[in-house]
């Protein structure tokens, strides 16, 4: 089958269309035929094998993990003698973490894995951005135990993952200030934001407001400059460690004590996120946001889009047949 395939870490380039085995369903597993993938900073990051670390997950001093892609959507074509919850035919989306596969024309995963059948009327192109930034947002929002009526900011509201926190806290019944560039305040209030701030015209960590959840969905503050936003038991949560990974020092320390503190989550694919996830996109509460679209043969130019960190929510892959 073809599929993206790298064998060093690196820059977009060393990813290449090749040939690789295609998989074969275990009895508890089902064999998806991938109609639409993306590429996200996810798949940015185990392919440039940064930071460092996740080349300990993922293979030193090559990686043995090859063919990258996490999220998906696509149709069940074979299903393990086991299975039970799904059928051949079946429309699916969700997510594949380690050892990942999702940029090739099949993945196989188990039938209580990251897994849900797709909303009918949504497009494999419009489902398969559904749990990467989702499941991150999603992982935030349960650890800072966002309730309905509290006030959140989120920085970074034009992201994968800032996109769906926004979203996703409306859906919960938060107040949601969001915090992006001066073209997209408009998409952003369409998402659900109740007020925006641009963060070219204004550091969001001077805002007079005062807010229960500070989320960075871009990683570009720290608990330090934010800390002023915090309401008395406020919690910062942020998507990077931040410099000198004071992000994470805080996270440690702070719980010790009593007030203002941060958290850090690095998602979890908790696979009974899916089903929420299918439900919500269902019932139209969360929307993924689509920025560019590329062909699998296109993947390293998505690769240098994404990159750029300039995406608006996320670059989606199509999976078409081969045409050799
Ligand atoms: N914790 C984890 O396990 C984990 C997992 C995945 C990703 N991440 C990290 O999470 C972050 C978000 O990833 P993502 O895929 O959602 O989005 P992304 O590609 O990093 O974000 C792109 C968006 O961020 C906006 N942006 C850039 N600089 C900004 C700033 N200073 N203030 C506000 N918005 C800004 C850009 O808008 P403009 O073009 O208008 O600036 C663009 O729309 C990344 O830093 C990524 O490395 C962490």
């Amino acid at each position: 089958m073809r599929a993206a395939v790298r064998t060093s870490y690196g820059p977009p380039d060393v990813v290449r269309i090749g040939q690789v085995d295609k998989p074969t369903p275990r009895d508890n597993q089902v064999l998806v035929k991938v109609h639409a993938t993306t590429v996200n900073r996810t798949d940015c990051g185990f392919r440039a094998g940064r930071p460092f670390f996740v080349r300990a997950l993922t293979g030193l001093p090559r990686p043995k993990v090859t063919v990258l892609g996490s999220e998906f959507a696509g149709e069940i074509e074979a299903v393990g003698h086991s299975v039970t919850s799904f059928a051949v035919g079946d429309r699916v989306f969700g997510f594949k973490g380690l050892p990942f596969g999702a940029h090739a024309e099949y993945l196989v995963i188990p039938e209580d894995g990251f897994l849900a059948s797709m909303p009918a009327r949504l497009s494999f192109e419009e489902a398969a951005p559904g749990t990467e930034g989702s499941h991150y947002a999603l992982s935030f929002i349960r650890k800072a135990k966002v309730q309905r009526g509290q006030d959140v900011l989120v920085n970074g509201a034009t992201g994968a993952i800032g996109s769906a926190a926004v979203q996703l806290l409306k859906h919960l019944g938060a107040n949601v200030t969001a915090v992006c560039g001066p073209e997209h305040l408009e998409l952003v209030k369409a998402l659900g934001a109740d007020r925006v701030i641009d963060y070219t015209a204004q550091d969001f960590t001077r805002d007079t407001q005062r807010y229960d959840v500070v989320l960075d969905a871009v990683g570009k503050s720290s608990f330090l400059r934010s800390r002023r936003l915090l309401k008395p038991h406020g919690v910062y949560l942020s998507s990077e460690f931040g410099p000198l990974s004071q992000n994470l020092i805080v996270a440690l320390v702070t719980p010790l004590l009593r007030g203002k503190k941060a958290t850090m989550n690095l998602g979890r694919d908790d696979p009974r996120m899916a089903g929420y996830l299918r439900d919500v996109l269902e019932s139209g509460a969360f929307r993924p946001l689509v920025d560019r679209r590329y062909p699998l043969e296109e993947i390293v130019e998505a690769y240098r889009y994404v990159e750029t960190g300039q995406k608006l929510g996320n670059v989606v892959i199509s999976v078409e047949p081969s045409t050799s």
